[in-house]
């Protein structure tokens, strides 16, 4: 869609030579050729206005009537009245490379889209409201101070910090501070900052959760960190093997654990802050996921049940967008400091305007009611996908439903996890295997059992494509039972 500058014409950087043999008309015609030719200025683009590129070059308008009036003859650019002179939309010149940045997928490319895309993590984005947002943004862009345009405080804004301590003592029973609240963008920012302050207090081991949320081990490991493995079961994280790991931090979901589903129990909650206690230790709780629970009452933040040995971080991914990058930090005041640094050395800042926005759209009930219409068509396609299970994968087990939008889907045993996402890539579905969100430790924890799965992603598909796919998954699951591919070897 080419830029419309609604009447007012846009820049363009052009000069002209007064010491150079060629004419000065001569020179802008030639300048714009150049910039079209370049792809500095594409199909449909719009020139600045004769009157606006004569004033800028201190020339006569004459002069730019004339060029313009040239390359019109030559079919570089299109005069529509009310619209101005724009490049030609099918300039056959244009340098095809610069249209498109390497790597970009764009219209014609050769990267398949899946059809059905049960991807991990990935929300309703059909679900955003463009307009509850426009309308926040709105609202902040009106009422902002202009003395607010400037660098705000590293900490983030202050009347988003206090409207999410709010938040998380509301929904998340939580007991944030706007003192200890820190904005970020997203949460893998935040987890960046948080680890530097960690090694900023002298601590050098973190506990993962294997399986866990892929790329942590590394992202651990660039802080400086070293990594044990830390097996999960039905209950969550095994803290018996965190203790005999020899970390003093881990790094946890226990909401909706990632990848495998369960939610921590309360066992295991109160065993968690113990170990905590025990080993002056610092629980890192990605809260993750946890507005979405289904069956019975959300599980509190654990930053709730211990708030000094709990750093919790939370952003929006998840329940509006991830385009949104925004996140937060709730901290323990002893780190407060080391985590300010870290975020003013490397960022500074996340957008304001967006900040504000974000506090409009809580503090406005709009954030609530988004909620409230999301948790209600994830519950329905939870619903559809064990009916799906059920009817086309008997005796399969699916877990993880408490919560969230993903769950972990079983195979028979014989049947390679690998082969059958590819198969499935091959007929349009994406989906990951378990074996993905593998951690790989430092040290020689053993990490959990491999069981082979999938990590099916339920936020962003309708009922019918649920259906579909799992369908379809189950023919390429059978077809490797009983020893045979489509196309491929046999399995036995
Ligand atoms: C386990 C986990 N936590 C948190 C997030 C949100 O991260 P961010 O806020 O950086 O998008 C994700 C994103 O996929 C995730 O997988």
């Amino acid at each position: 869609m080419p830029v419309d500058y609604r009447g007012a014409g846009p820049e363009l950087a052009l000069a002209v030579d007064r010491s150079a043999d060629a004419s000065l008309g001569h020179q802008v015609q030639e300048a714009l050729r150049r910039a079209i030719r370049s792809g500095t200025l594409r199909p449909g683009e719009r020139l600045p206005s004769t009157r606006q590129l004569a004033a800028q070059l201190g020339i006569s308008r004459g002069l730019v009537v004339s060029a313009y009036e040239q390359l019109l003859a030559e079919g570089y650019v299109v005069s529509v009245v009310g619209s101005g002179t724009r490049v030609a939309p099918a300039f056959a010149g244009a340098d095809r490379s610069a249209a498109s940045p390497a790597g970009e997928a764009g219209p014609g490319c050769l990267v398949p889209t899946p059809k059905i895309d049960f991807g991990y993590g990935v929300p309703d984005l059909r679900a955003f409201a463009p307009r509850d947002w426009l309308w926040a943004l709105s609202d902040a862009v009106r009422t902002l101070p202009t003395a607010d345009l400037g660098d705000g405080a590293v900490a983030g804004d202050a009347g988003l910090r206090g409207v999410l301590a709010g938040y998380h003592r509301r929904v998340r029973a939580g007991c944030a501070d706007p003192a200890d609240t820190i904005v970020v963008g997203g949460f893998r920012q935040g987890l960046n900052v948080v680890l530097g302050a960690l090694v900023a207090h002298g601590i050098e081991r973190i506990g993962l959760e294997d399986p866990g949320p892929r790329d942590h081990d590394r992202i651990a490991g660039r802080a400086g960190l070293r990594v044990s493995a830390v097996a999960v079961d039905a209950d969550g994280l095994r803290v018996d093997q965190l203790r005999a790991g020899g970390a003093r931090a881990v790094l946890i979901t226990p909401a909706h654990q990632c990848p495998t589903g369960a939610v921590l129990s309360p066992a295991r909650r109160h065993e968690l802050v113990q170990w905590a206690q025990d080993v002056d230790g610092v629980i890192l709780e990605d809260d993750y996921d946890a507005e979405f629970r289904y069956d019975r009452q959300p599980v509190g933040s654990l930053q709730g049940l211990a708030p000094d040995r709990v750093v919790a971080l939370g952003s929006v991914s998840k329940t509006l967008a991830p385009a949104l990058r925004i996140g937060w930090i709730f901290t323990p005041r002893r780190f407060r400091a080391a985590i300010l640094t870290e975020k003013d050395l490397s960022c500074r800042g996340v957008p304001q305007i967006d900040q504000v926005a974000l506090a409009r759209l809580i503090e406005s009930g709009r954030f609530d009611r988004h909620l409230r219409r999301v948790r209600d068509r994830y519950r329905r396609r939870r619903d559809a996908l064990v009916s799906a299970v059920a009817e086309r994968l008997p005796g399969l087990s699916i877990t993880g439903l408490d919560a969230g939008h993903h769950a972990l889907l079983r195979l028979p045993a014989g049947v390679d996890e690998q082969r059958v996402v590819a198969r499935a890539g091959a007929a349009g579905i994406a989906v990951r295997g378990l074996g993905d969100y593998r951690v790989t430790p430092d040290d020689e924890t053993p990490g959990a059992p491999r069981p082979a799965a999938l990590v099916i992603g339920f936020g962003n598909v309708t009922t019918a494509q649920i259906r579909d796919g799992i369908g379809i998954l189950a023919g390429l699951i059978d077809l490797q039972v009983r020893g045979e591919a489509p196309g491929g070897r046999p399995t036995r």
